[in-house]
């Protein structure tokens, strides 16, 4: 059982956001000449990535590895493509090269993608002596419903004990998506939540106090550690 999570409420929280993970990657780098960081999706990252790629022009980018934790099965130039979010937002404007980011092909067949993501994760970590990939910090945003990543209410991959990423059917958006299970995020170094000020405090209270029906709440890694950044308007 990991420790309490911390909770930080700020007004700030774009640039807050963005030097917390930029803090934690250069700790990383420092440490272990890597970082590995899992993105998140949807909206309220974006700002947050451009904040990172304004102020963290001269980072060593080669030396992070970026994956992401849920992708939508869409093409990468698609709308609603997380992928395209961060290149708009993040690797294009700070000169990511594209050796430091891990696409998961959203465009493919659903079980065909996760499991050649998986694999390729699978491939790092046994070239690194780890048992399972270990991300320095995973990004992760909270739904309305009280999903992460893509590991929705009521669907299949919360279930999932062995896999680490898996295709997930989401019949409330009658839509596949491409998610990290619980195993894989469990097994980060750090977790950051990103909740934007628009979500419910309710929400937020009840899956801060465990509620496991919220899959957010399902979120303990071993041994790593959980932060909650929450923007107040
Ligand atoms: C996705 C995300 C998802 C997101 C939440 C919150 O692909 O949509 O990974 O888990 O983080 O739905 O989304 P907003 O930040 O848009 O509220």
């Amino acid at each position: 059982m990991s420790a309490a999570p911390t909770v930080i409420r700020t007004k700030n929280f774009v640039a807050d956001a963005a030097a917390l993970i930029v803090e934690r990657a250069r700790k990383a780098i420092a440490e272990r000449n890597e970082f590995r960081i899992a993105l998140s999706g949807g909206n309220t990252p974006a700002p947050v990535y451009a904040r990172i790629a304004a102020e963290a022009r001269d980072f060593p980018w080669k030396q992070v590895r970026f994956t992401f934790g849920d992708e939508r099965c869409v093409p990468p130039d698609e709308p609603q493509s997380n992928f395209r979010m961060a290149r708009e937002n993040l690797f294009v404007p700070a000169g990511v090269p594209e050796k430091s980011i891990m696409r998961m092909r959203g465009e493919i067949d659903p079980p065909t993608a996760a499991q050649e993501y998986e694999d390729r994760l699978n491939a790092i970590a046994t070239n690194s002596g780890e048992s399972i990939y270990q991300h320095d910090l995973i990004l992760l945003g909270l739904g309305d419903d009280g999903h992460t990543a893509s590991l929705f209410p009521g669907t299949a991959a919360l279930d999932e004990k062995t896999r680490r990423v898996v295709a997930n059917f989401v019949p409330k958006l009658n839509a596949w998506r491409l998610t990290f299970t619980f195993r894989l995020i469990n097994h980060a170094r750090h977790i950051l939540f990103l909740v934007g000020a628009s979500k419910s405090p309710r929400l937020i209270e009840r899956v801060l106090a465990g509620d496991q029906q919220f899959p957010a709440a399902r979120v303990n890694p071993s041994i790593g550690d959980v932060t909650w950044m929450i923007a107040e308007s």
